[in-house]
C-alpha cells in the first residue's frame, strides 16, 4: 500500500523528469512537426483529433521520431581545386541515343562531388554535338571535349575476323594521345586516368581509392559477366594472383573498364599503349592495353582488398518510342 508520503515523494521526482522530457522532445522534433501541423489549421475539420494521432495515422504506426539530425554546412561544387591532391581525368566515351543526355548528367552529378577531376569525354560522332558542348559548359566542371567517329562497316580484306571496331575504342584511344600530347613525361604533373563509361554508377568513395594509384590499382565491378560481381583474387599477402570471373578467367587481365585505374606517369612513359583495334576477342579490350603497362605482380588492390563494390555496370534500360511513330510525334526541337 503506498502512504500519502510516498505518493508525494514520486509525484515530485517523476514529474519534473516527464516535463523536461517532453519539452527536449518537442524542441527537437518541434521544425518537423511545424511543417506536419501545417495543414491542420482552422478549415480542415476533419484532422481535428489532435496532431499526434494526425501524423502517426501517414507513417509508421507506432515510432516516435526520437532524434532529427540536421546538417547544415556550405559546399561548392565542384569542390575547391587542391595543389596538393593529384587530378583523376575520367575519360568516357559517348555516343547519340535518347538516353545520352540523362546518362551524362547522371555522370556530371557524380563527378560534381570529386575534388579535382578532369572530364575528358570523347563523342563517337563526326563533329562535336551541341547537346554534349552545352552541357559540358553548364555543368561547371573542368573538362576537355573531343570527338572521333568510329568508321562504319570497317572491314579488312580478307579478315574473317569480327570486322567491326569495339564501341568506345577510338574514342578511349584519343583521349589518351590527348594526355601524351599535353602532359610532358618529365613534368612534375601528378595525375591518375581513369575509363568511366556512361552507363555505371559510382560511389564517390571509389575516387578516393583510386588517387593513391602508383602504377595501376583494380577493384571489383557488380553486375558484369554474369555475375553479381566480378573480382580480382586477392592473396593474403595483399597481392592479385587471379581473376574471379567464370567469362575467361584466363586471360591476362580478366577486367572490367571499370576496374581499374592507371597512374598518369604510365601512361607517358609506355607512349606505345593503347587499346588494340583489330582483332581482339570481346572481354580482351582492357588486356590489350594493360598488358603493355604491367604484369599481374604490379597490381594495386583497393577497395579494402577486392571486398568492397564501389562501381556497377547498371546500365539504363532503353526507352519504349513506339508511339513516336515513323515520324515522331513529340517535337523533335524539344532536347531530351
Ligand atoms: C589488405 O591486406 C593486407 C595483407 O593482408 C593488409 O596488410 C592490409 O591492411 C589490407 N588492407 C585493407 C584496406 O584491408
Amino acid at each position: 500500500m503506498l502512504k500519502r508520503r510516498d505518493i508525494l515523494a514520486i509525484v515530485l521526482i517523476v514529474l519534473p523528469w516527464t516535463l523536461l522530457i517532453t519539452v527536449w522532445h518537442q524542441s527537437a522534433i518541434g521544425p518537423l512537426l511545424a511543417i506536419r501541423k501545417g495543414t491542420n489549421d482552422g478549415t480542415e475539420t476533419r484532422h481535428e483529433t489532435g496532431p499526434a494521432t494526425d501524423s502517426k495515422e501517414y507513417c509508421s504506426q507506432d515510432k516516435d521520431i526520437v532524434e532529427v539530425v540536421r546538417t547544415e554546412y556550405v559546399y561548392t561544387r565542384p569542390p575547391p581545386w587542391s595543389d596538393v591532391l593529384p587530378t583523376i581525368h575520367v575519360i568516357t566515351p559517348t555516343y547519340s541515343r535518347p538516353v545520352q543526355k540523362a546518362e551524362l548528367t547522371r555522370l556530371a552529378n557524380t563527378f560534381l562531388h570529386v575534388p579535382n577531376l578532369h572530364w575528358i569525354l570523347v563523342e563517337d560522332s563526326q563533329r562535336r554535338t551541341p547537346l554534349v558542348t552545352r552541357l559540358l559548359r553548364e555543368t561547371g566542371l573542368n573538362y576537355t571535349h573531343l570527338n572521333v567517329e568510329t568508321p562504319r562497316n570497317y572491314k579488312l580484306r580478307g579478315d574473317t575476323r569480327d570486322p567491326r571496331i569495339p564501341r568506345g575504342t577510338m574514342q578511349r584511344n584519343l583521349a589518351l594521345r590527348w594526355l601524351r600530347e599535353t602532359f610532358n613525361s618529365n613534368s612534375s604533373q601528378t595525375g591518375i586516368v581513369y575509363f568511366a563509361d556512361d552507363d555505371n554508377t559510382y560511389s564517390l568513395e571509389l575516387f578516393e581509392e583510386m588517387r593513391s594509384t602508383r602504377k595501376v590499382s583494380v577493384w571489383p565491378v557488380a553486375f558484369v559477366g554474369g555475375l553479381r560481381y566480378e573480382s580480382p583474387k586477392v592473396n593474403a599477402a595483399g597481392k592479385v594472383y587471379g581473376w574471379k570471373t567464370v567469362f575467361d578467367p584466363h586471360r591476362p587481365f580478366a577486367i572490367d573498364m571499370a576496374g581499374f585505374a592507371i597512374n598518369l606517369r604510365l601512361i607517358l612513359f609506355k607512349p606505345q599503349a593503347y587499346f588494340k583495334l583489330r582483332g581482339v576477342k570481346g572481354g580482351y579490350q582492357e588486356s590489350s592495353l594493360l598488358r603493355e603497362l604491367v604484369t599481374l605482380s604490379d597490381l594495386e588492390p583497393k577497395a579494402a582488398n577486392c571486398t568492397k563494390i564501389l562501381v556497377w555496370h547498371t546500365r539504363t534500360e532503353k526507352p519504349v518510342l513506339v508511339n513516336e511513330g515513323k515520324k515522331g510525334f513529340t517535337d523533335p526541337n524539344v532536347e531530351i
